[in-house]
Protein backbone atom coordinates (compact mmCIF):
# COMPACT_ATOMS: atom_id res chain seq x y z
CA UNK A 1 0.00 0.00 0.00
CA UNK A 2 1.14 3.36 -0.79
CA UNK A 3 2.97 5.82 2.13
CA UNK A 4 2.10 8.97 0.46
CA UNK A 5 0.00 11.38 2.17
CA UNK A 6 -3.03 11.37 -0.20
CA UNK A 7 -5.46 14.10 1.30
CA UNK A 8 -9.00 12.50 -0.81
CA UNK A 9 -11.80 12.08 1.29
CA UNK A 10 -13.24 12.77 4.79
CA UNK A 11 -13.94 9.39 5.44
CA UNK A 12 -10.47 7.68 4.96
CA UNK A 13 -8.76 9.53 8.13
CA UNK A 14 -8.61 8.72 11.73
CA UNK A 15 -10.32 11.88 13.55
CA UNK A 16 -7.07 12.28 15.43
CA UNK A 17 -4.82 13.22 11.81
CA UNK A 18 -7.85 15.49 11.25
CA UNK A 19 -7.68 17.05 14.24
CA UNK A 20 -4.13 17.42 14.06
CA UNK A 21 -4.82 19.54 10.10
CA UNK A 22 -7.01 21.45 11.77
CA UNK A 23 -4.99 22.48 15.18
CA UNK A 24 -2.04 23.49 13.01
CA UNK A 25 -4.51 25.48 10.53
CA UNK A 26 -5.72 27.65 13.41
CA UNK A 27 -2.29 27.71 15.15
CA UNK A 28 -0.62 29.65 12.05
CA UNK A 29 -4.02 31.54 11.43
CA UNK A 30 -3.75 32.98 15.28
CA UNK A 31 0.57 33.24 14.67
CA UNK A 32 -0.40 35.19 11.35
CA UNK A 33 -2.93 37.47 13.56
CA UNK A 34 -4.01 38.86 10.17
CA UNK A 35 -0.46 40.81 9.14
CA UNK A 36 0.42 41.07 5.85
CA UNK A 37 -0.73 38.31 4.01
CA UNK A 38 2.17 38.18 1.40
CA UNK A 39 5.12 37.29 4.36
CA UNK A 40 5.66 33.87 4.60
CA UNK A 41 5.71 32.23 8.03
CA UNK A 42 8.31 32.31 10.17
CA UNK A 43 9.11 28.66 9.99
CA UNK A 44 9.06 28.10 6.20
CA UNK A 45 7.86 24.20 6.48
CA UNK A 46 7.19 23.65 2.87
CA UNK A 47 10.56 25.60 1.63
CA UNK A 48 11.71 23.99 -1.21
CA UNK A 49 8.31 22.14 -2.21
CA UNK A 50 6.24 22.75 -5.60
CA UNK A 51 2.13 21.83 -5.78
CA UNK A 52 0.95 21.87 -9.15
CA UNK A 53 -3.05 22.94 -9.18
CA UNK A 54 -4.89 21.12 -12.05
CA UNK A 55 -8.42 22.94 -12.90
CA UNK A 56 -10.54 20.79 -15.15
CA UNK A 57 -13.30 22.74 -13.53
CA UNK A 58 -13.74 26.56 -13.12
CA UNK A 59 -12.88 27.64 -9.36
CA UNK A 60 -11.81 31.47 -7.34
CA UNK A 61 -11.45 30.37 -3.56
CA UNK A 62 -9.63 26.75 -4.03
CA UNK A 63 -7.59 28.01 -6.30
CA UNK A 64 -6.20 31.20 -4.84
CA UNK A 65 -6.45 29.61 -1.41
CA UNK A 66 -4.02 26.57 -2.12
CA UNK A 67 -2.02 29.44 -3.69
CA UNK A 68 -0.67 31.76 -1.19
CA UNK A 69 -1.35 28.95 1.03
CA UNK A 70 1.67 27.35 -0.52
CA UNK A 71 3.40 30.27 -0.85
CA UNK A 72 2.88 31.96 2.85
CA UNK A 73 4.38 27.80 3.72
CA UNK A 74 7.39 29.08 1.99
CA UNK A 75 6.37 27.02 -1.33
CA UNK A 76 6.11 27.22 -4.99
CA UNK A 77 2.92 26.51 -6.93
CA UNK A 78 1.88 26.06 -10.67
CA UNK A 79 -1.71 26.11 -11.96
CA UNK A 80 -2.29 24.13 -14.85
CA UNK A 81 -5.75 24.87 -16.16
CA UNK A 82 -7.24 21.31 -18.46
CA UNK A 83 -7.18 23.39 -22.16
CA UNK A 84 -3.30 24.24 -21.61
CA UNK A 85 -2.42 20.98 -21.06
CA UNK A 86 -2.41 17.66 -23.21
CA UNK A 87 -4.79 16.09 -20.69
CA UNK A 88 -7.38 18.55 -23.24
CA UNK A 89 -5.64 16.29 -26.38
CA UNK A 90 -6.20 13.14 -25.18
CA UNK A 91 -3.43 12.23 -22.88
CA UNK A 92 -4.34 10.38 -19.84
CA UNK A 93 -4.65 11.36 -16.44
CA UNK A 94 -2.41 8.55 -15.62
CA UNK A 95 0.36 9.49 -17.63
CA UNK A 96 -0.05 13.32 -16.13
CA UNK A 97 0.04 11.79 -12.82
CA UNK A 98 3.12 10.04 -13.76
CA UNK A 99 4.77 12.89 -15.85
CA UNK A 100 3.72 15.89 -12.72
CA UNK A 101 5.56 13.29 -10.44
CA UNK A 102 8.59 14.12 -11.92
CA UNK A 103 8.42 17.83 -11.59
CA UNK A 104 6.32 18.63 -8.67
CA UNK A 105 5.83 17.73 -4.60
CA UNK A 106 2.33 17.38 -4.88
CA UNK A 107 -0.60 17.43 -7.25
CA UNK A 108 -4.19 19.20 -6.16
CA UNK A 109 -6.75 18.07 -8.97
CA UNK A 110 -10.02 19.65 -9.33
CA UNK A 111 -12.41 17.08 -11.88
CA UNK A 112 -15.41 16.49 -12.64
CA UNK A 113 -15.70 12.54 -12.60
CA UNK A 114 -14.14 11.29 -9.64
CA UNK A 115 -12.76 8.15 -11.59
CA UNK A 116 -10.49 10.44 -12.84
CA UNK A 117 -8.98 11.51 -9.29
CA UNK A 118 -8.79 7.68 -8.96
CA UNK A 119 -6.41 7.24 -11.89
CA UNK A 120 -4.68 9.82 -10.86
CA UNK A 121 -3.82 8.99 -7.66
CA UNK A 122 -3.24 5.09 -8.90
CA UNK A 123 -0.33 7.00 -11.20
CA UNK A 124 1.03 9.17 -9.25
CA UNK A 125 4.31 8.69 -6.83
CA UNK A 126 3.53 12.07 -5.24
CA UNK A 127 0.65 12.99 -2.39
CA UNK A 128 -2.17 14.40 -4.11
CA UNK A 129 -5.17 16.32 -2.57
CA UNK A 130 -8.89 16.43 -4.03
CA UNK A 131 -9.63 19.58 -4.55
CA UNK A 132 -13.55 18.84 -5.31
CA UNK A 133 -14.84 16.03 -7.48
CA UNK A 134 -18.59 15.12 -8.68
CA UNK A 135 -18.54 13.00 -4.97
CA UNK A 136 -16.96 15.11 -2.78
CA UNK A 137 -15.31 18.43 -1.25
CA UNK A 138 -12.96 17.30 1.57
CA UNK A 139 -10.91 20.72 1.45
CA UNK A 140 -13.66 22.58 2.35
CA UNK A 141 -15.20 20.29 4.81
CA UNK A 142 -11.86 21.16 6.76
CA UNK A 143 -12.66 25.12 6.63
CA UNK A 144 -16.25 24.19 7.28
CA UNK A 145 -15.70 22.85 10.54
CA UNK A 146 -13.02 25.09 11.75
CA UNK A 147 -15.52 28.06 10.86
CA UNK A 148 -18.27 26.11 12.53
CA UNK A 149 -15.99 25.43 16.02
CA UNK A 150 -14.60 29.07 15.59
CA UNK A 151 -18.15 30.23 16.31
CA UNK A 152 -20.01 27.56 17.72
CA UNK A 153 -17.18 26.06 19.73
CA UNK A 154 -17.46 22.20 20.18
CA UNK A 155 -18.78 20.10 17.19
CA UNK A 156 -19.82 17.24 19.24
CA UNK A 157 -22.62 19.77 20.41
CA UNK A 158 -23.96 20.85 17.32
CA UNK A 159 -26.35 20.07 15.11
CA UNK A 160 -25.98 20.95 11.27
CA UNK A 161 -28.83 21.09 8.66
CA UNK A 162 -28.37 20.73 5.39
CA UNK A 163 -31.33 22.08 2.87
CA UNK A 164 -30.87 20.73 -0.66
CA UNK A 165 -29.16 19.00 -3.61
CA UNK A 166 -27.71 15.83 -1.79
CA UNK A 167 -24.23 16.96 -3.58
CA UNK A 168 -20.20 16.43 -3.24
CA UNK A 169 -20.24 18.98 -0.35
CA UNK A 170 -23.09 17.29 1.67
CA UNK A 171 -20.82 14.35 1.41
CA UNK A 172 -17.77 15.69 2.99
CA UNK A 173 -20.65 16.83 5.54
CA UNK A 174 -21.71 13.67 6.11
CA UNK A 175 -18.14 12.23 6.64
CA UNK A 176 -17.45 14.79 8.88
CA UNK A 177 -20.33 14.25 11.07
CA UNK A 178 -18.44 10.98 11.87
CA UNK A 179 -15.29 12.42 12.65
CA UNK A 180 -15.99 15.41 13.97
CA UNK A 181 -19.26 14.36 16.41
CA UNK A 182 -21.98 16.97 15.14
CA UNK A 183 -25.68 15.48 14.07
CA UNK A 184 -26.14 16.09 11.03
CA UNK A 185 -29.60 16.37 9.29
CA UNK A 186 -30.25 16.29 5.49
CA UNK A 187 -33.26 17.80 3.75
CA UNK A 188 -33.18 16.57 0.18
CA UNK A 189 -35.97 15.98 -2.51
CA UNK A 190 -35.84 12.36 -3.22
CA UNK A 191 -33.78 12.51 -6.76
CA UNK A 192 -31.44 14.22 -5.07
CA UNK A 193 -31.24 12.44 -1.88
CA UNK A 194 -27.03 12.53 -0.77
CA UNK A 195 -25.04 9.26 -1.63
CA UNK A 196 -26.15 6.62 0.38
CA UNK A 197 -22.67 4.82 1.00
CA UNK A 198 -21.79 8.33 2.98
CA UNK A 199 -24.50 8.06 5.03
CA UNK A 200 -24.54 4.45 5.79
CA UNK A 201 -20.45 4.75 6.33
CA UNK A 202 -20.55 7.22 8.62
CA UNK A 203 -23.67 5.85 10.99
CA UNK A 204 -21.23 2.73 11.22
CA UNK A 205 -19.23 4.75 12.36
CA UNK A 206 -21.24 6.15 15.11
CA UNK A 207 -22.40 9.02 13.59
CA UNK A 208 -26.35 10.32 14.41
CA UNK A 209 -27.47 11.35 11.02
CA UNK A 210 -31.52 11.70 9.59
CA UNK A 211 -32.46 12.11 6.02
CA UNK A 212 -35.79 13.43 5.47
CA UNK A 213 -37.36 15.66 2.55
CA UNK A 214 -38.86 18.24 5.14
CA UNK A 215 -36.61 20.90 5.09
CA UNK A 216 -38.45 22.04 8.28
CA UNK A 217 -38.16 19.38 10.20
CA UNK A 218 -34.41 19.27 9.35
CA UNK A 219 -33.55 22.87 10.32
CA UNK A 220 -35.96 22.62 13.12
CA UNK A 221 -33.64 23.55 16.50
CA UNK A 222 -30.73 23.57 14.46
CA UNK A 223 -27.31 25.01 15.20
CA UNK A 224 -25.88 25.29 11.68
CA UNK A 225 -28.19 25.45 8.19
CA UNK A 226 -25.90 25.25 5.21
CA UNK A 227 -26.90 25.22 1.77
CA UNK A 228 -25.03 24.64 -1.48
CA UNK A 229 -25.90 25.50 -5.65
CA UNK A 230 -28.88 23.51 -7.08
CA UNK A 231 -26.98 23.46 -10.46
CA UNK A 232 -23.01 21.75 -9.75
CA UNK A 233 -20.41 22.07 -11.81
CA UNK A 234 -20.74 18.35 -12.99
CA UNK A 235 -24.25 18.67 -13.71
CA UNK A 236 -26.11 18.43 -16.50
CA UNK A 237 -27.52 22.08 -17.75
CA UNK A 238 -30.36 20.37 -19.21
CA UNK A 239 -31.76 18.88 -16.15
CA UNK A 240 -31.63 22.53 -14.10
CA UNK A 241 -34.99 23.58 -14.65
CA UNK A 242 -36.42 20.41 -13.23
CA UNK A 243 -33.67 20.77 -10.69
CA UNK A 244 -34.90 24.01 -9.85
CA UNK A 245 -38.68 23.31 -9.42
CA UNK A 246 -37.07 19.86 -7.23
CA UNK A 247 -35.55 22.81 -4.59
CA UNK A 248 -37.59 25.50 -4.57
CA UNK A 249 -38.94 24.31 -1.36
CA UNK A 250 -35.34 23.98 0.40
CA UNK A 251 -34.86 27.36 -0.14
CA UNK A 252 -32.87 28.58 2.87
CA UNK A 253 -34.79 31.92 4.11
CA UNK A 254 -35.85 33.85 6.92
CA UNK A 255 -39.35 31.95 7.43
CA UNK A 256 -37.07 28.68 7.19
CA UNK A 257 -34.44 29.67 9.23
CA UNK A 258 -36.97 31.07 11.70
CA UNK A 259 -37.57 27.43 12.99
CA UNK A 260 -33.84 27.03 13.88
CA UNK A 261 -32.15 28.06 17.34
CA UNK A 262 -32.12 31.77 17.74
CA UNK A 263 -28.80 32.14 17.77
CA UNK A 264 -28.04 29.56 14.55
CA UNK A 265 -25.62 30.24 12.15
CA UNK A 266 -25.78 29.92 7.78
CA UNK A 267 -23.12 28.14 6.08
CA UNK A 268 -22.15 28.21 1.76
CA UNK A 269 -19.68 27.24 0.52
CA UNK A 270 -19.84 29.76 -3.17
CA UNK A 271 -20.16 30.66 -4.88
CA UNK A 272 -24.03 31.64 -4.18
CA UNK A 273 -27.02 32.10 -6.19
CA UNK A 274 -28.96 34.85 -4.35
CA UNK A 275 -32.70 34.16 -4.94
CA UNK A 276 -32.37 30.70 -5.41
CA UNK A 277 -31.11 28.18 -2.93
CA UNK A 278 -30.90 31.15 0.22
CA UNK A 279 -32.01 34.83 0.12
CA UNK A 280 -29.56 37.61 0.05
CA UNK A 281 -30.89 38.54 3.20
CA UNK A 282 -29.89 35.15 4.53
CA UNK A 283 -26.47 34.83 3.12
CA UNK A 284 -25.42 39.08 3.43
CA UNK A 285 -27.21 38.78 7.02
CA UNK A 286 -25.29 38.57 10.39
CA UNK A 287 -26.11 34.96 10.70
CA UNK A 288 -23.70 33.79 7.46
CA UNK A 289 -20.61 32.98 8.00
CA UNK A 290 -19.60 32.55 4.28
CA UNK A 291 -17.04 35.13 4.18
CA UNK A 292 -15.32 33.99 7.21
CA UNK A 293 -15.58 30.37 5.90
CA UNK A 294 -14.34 31.80 2.58
CA UNK A 295 -11.10 32.89 4.44
CA UNK A 296 -10.29 29.83 6.45
CA UNK A 297 -9.95 28.24 2.89
CA UNK A 298 -6.67 29.83 3.07
CA UNK A 299 -5.77 28.48 6.82
CA UNK A 300 -7.33 24.99 6.47
CA UNK A 301 -5.27 24.35 2.83
CA UNK A 302 -2.38 25.16 5.20
CA UNK A 303 -3.06 22.31 7.64
CA UNK A 304 -3.96 20.23 4.58
CA UNK A 305 -0.55 20.69 3.12
CA UNK A 306 1.72 20.37 5.52
CA UNK A 307 0.41 16.82 6.58
CA UNK A 308 0.76 16.16 3.09
CA UNK A 309 3.83 17.54 2.83
CA UNK A 310 5.99 17.76 6.19
N1 LIG B 1 -16.02 26.70 -2.46
C1 LIG B 1 -15.19 26.50 -3.50
O1 LIG B 1 -14.61 25.42 -3.66
O2 LIG B 1 -15.05 27.56 -4.32
P1 LIG B 1 -14.30 27.57 -5.73
O3 LIG B 1 -15.15 26.75 -6.67
O4 LIG B 1 -14.26 29.01 -6.12
O5 LIG B 1 -12.96 26.96 -5.57
N1 LIG C 1 -21.51 21.74 -5.33
C1 LIG C 1 -20.76 22.79 -5.98
C2 LIG C 1 -19.67 23.27 -5.10
C3 LIG C 1 -18.83 24.37 -5.67
C4 LIG C 1 -17.69 24.76 -4.79
C5 LIG C 1 -20.20 22.28 -7.29
O1 LIG C 1 -19.73 21.14 -7.34
O2 LIG C 1 -20.29 23.00 -8.28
Amino acid sequence: MSQLRHFLDIDQFDGAALRGMLDSAKARKDARAGGPKGVPDEDLPLAGKVLAMVFIQPSTRTRVSFDIGMRQLGGQTIVLNADDLQLDRGETMADTGRVLSRYVDAIMLRTKGHEMLEELVAHATVPVINGLTDASHPCQLMADVMTLEEHRGDLKKQIVAWSGDGNNVATSWIHGAAQFGYEMRLACPEPLSPSTSAVHWARENGANIIVTESAEEAVSGADCIVSDAWVSMHDDDEAAGNRHNMLAPYQVNAQLMSHAKDDAVFMHCLPVHRGEEVTAEIIDGPRSLAWDEAENRLHAQKGILTWCLG
